[in-house]
């Protein structure tokens, strides 16, 4: 029994905050924030949508992208940092809202690598046929964590929610490969701190994140039992242009195999695997039986990957 994914979705606010909207409220240039990190614009959520609302949103459409309905859900996970509140968990939240009423629910904390650690986590239940349908969402909004005064960090983050169900697929199909892992030792590059808002340590969770990116792709693309050339499509965390392009250079992928949406959405933390995802199939960059390879990294520190062949 494989794993795999059999249905999308995502959703992003409207409202955009371009580079130049930033230069107005900081010290900050569209220049700096374009050449140091690939960022043109970001989407921020208004008042009155918050964490849960956005992965409704997202679920909504992957449980009918899926062809299934809410009440076939066997176990939702959300992965985030920012929920509404600490409990009840998002994923209870959206578990009610979507009528899922068999579903088990709960949140998954692994920052920008949260996304990985829900699909691994529901591929262990499907393999051994405890659960046949589940949800993974990851959402951030951020914004709400986000100190508006520091421009080391106001500049880089964005709002969004993207959204899978994982099911059954046939045989060499699904996830083939996967490697997680964290280094609590790192915990201090990137928190939220006293005042509730994200402290990072730029400089140490660059060096760390271009380091995982690339370990983490070869490892998943060895344990598959395949080599680099035989990867279609590399959708890595959108956290920052160069750390993208060190990933994509270690796999000798060229440009047009790798995902990039980090120039209109920001670093959206545990939904820029997945909003990215939906945004690659719709426009048709990822097909049936191609090899995709995913890989984020995040505060804790975190890290996870995954080497699949796309289709059901
Ligand atoms: N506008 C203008 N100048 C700025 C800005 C800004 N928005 N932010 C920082 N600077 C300044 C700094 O103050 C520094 O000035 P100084 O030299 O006078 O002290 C200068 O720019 C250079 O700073 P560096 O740290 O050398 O810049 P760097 O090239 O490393 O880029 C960046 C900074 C973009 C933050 C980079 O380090 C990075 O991307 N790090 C990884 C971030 C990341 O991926 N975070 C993931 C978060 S994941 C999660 O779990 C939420």
């Amino acid at each position: 029994m494989n794993a795999g994914v059999i249905g999308i979705g995502r959703y992003l606010p409207e409202k955009i905050i371009t580079n130049l909207d930033l230069e107005k409220r900081m010290d900050t240039s569209d220049e700096w924030i374009r050449t140091r990190t690939g960022i043109e614009e970001r989407r921020i959520a208004t008042d009155d949508v918050d964490t849960s609302d956005m992965a409704f949103e997202a679920a909504t459409k992957a449980i009918e992208n899926a062809g299934i309905t809410a009440e076939d859900l066997d176990l939702i996970l959300v992965a985030t940092v920012t929920p509404d509140q600490p409990f009840p968990s998002v994923s209870c939240m959206i578990q009610e809202k979507l009528g899922a009423k068999r579903a088990a629910a709960m949140d998954v904390s692994a920052a920008c690598a949260g996304f990985m650690y829900g699909m691994i986590t529901a591929k262990q239940f499907i393999e051994n046929n405890a659960y046949k349908h589940i949800l993974i969402v990851g959402v951030e909004k951020l914004s709400k964590i986000t100190n508006w005064e520091d421009r080391n960090t106001a500049v880089l983050f964005g709002d969004a929610a993207g959204a899978v169900v994982m099911g059954p697929v046939s045989e060499g199909k699904g996830i083939l490969s996967f490697e997680l892992g964290s280094d609590g030792s790192g915990g201090g590059h990137l928190y939220q701190n006293e005042n509730d808002h994200i402290y990072m340590n730029g400089r140490e969770v660059f060096k760390f994140a271009v380091r995982q990116m690339g370990e983490s792709s070869e490892s998943v693309i060895e344990k598959a039992g395949l080599k680099k050339e035989d990867v279609d499509f590399l959708i890595p965390h959108q956290a920052n242009i160069r750390i993208m392009e060190s990933a994509r250079q270690r796999l000798d992928l060229p440009i047009e195999k790798m995902s990039k949406t980090v120039h209109k959405y920001g670093n959206t933390s545990a939904a820029s695997i997945p909003i990215s995802l939906v945004e690659d199939i719709e426009e048709g960059r990822v097909k049936d039986n191609d090899v995709l390879v995913m890989v984020g990294f995040g505060g804790g520190l975190t890290w996870g990957a995954i080497c699949m062949r796309w289709g059901r």
